[in-house]
């Protein structure tokens, strides 16, 4: 199996459910970029470093996931909009594991 099922509630409220390759070593941020799910320059900002939350996500499903790192807990710590089940989607590489998942973007940071 390489692809796996996601479903992502963009910040307009409109859900897709899309294809996500479990091969490609790609993050649930990379996927939200590579399907257009939100403007370019509002995710993705840090590149990935878990340094600014642009990628913030609510998971809705009760997917389980990977512990969250000393860097990603920092970084939520100091972000909007955060919470209980806030996660940065840079830190989530997308495994076979996580088919199902449903997660909803968290809003943009101005
Ligand atoms: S892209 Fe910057 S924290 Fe995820």
């Amino acid at each position: 199996m390489t692809d796996i099922k996601i479903k992502i509630i963009d910040r307009e409220g409109v859900l897709h459910e899309i294809d996500a390759p479990t091969d490609m070593n790609m993050n649930l941020m990379e996927v939200v970029r590579s399907y257009e799910l939100a403007p370019e320059g509002t995710i993705g900002i840090c590149g990935g470093m878990a340094m600014c939350a642009s990628c913030q996500c609510y998971v809705v499903s009760d997917t389980e996931l990977p512990e969250m790192s000393d860097d990603e807990e920092a970084m939520l710590s100091e972000a909007f909009n955060v919470k209980d089940n806030s996660r940065l989607g840079c830190q989530l590489h997308i495994t076979e594991e996580m088919d199902g998942l449903e997660v909803e973007l968290a809003p943009e940071e101005l």
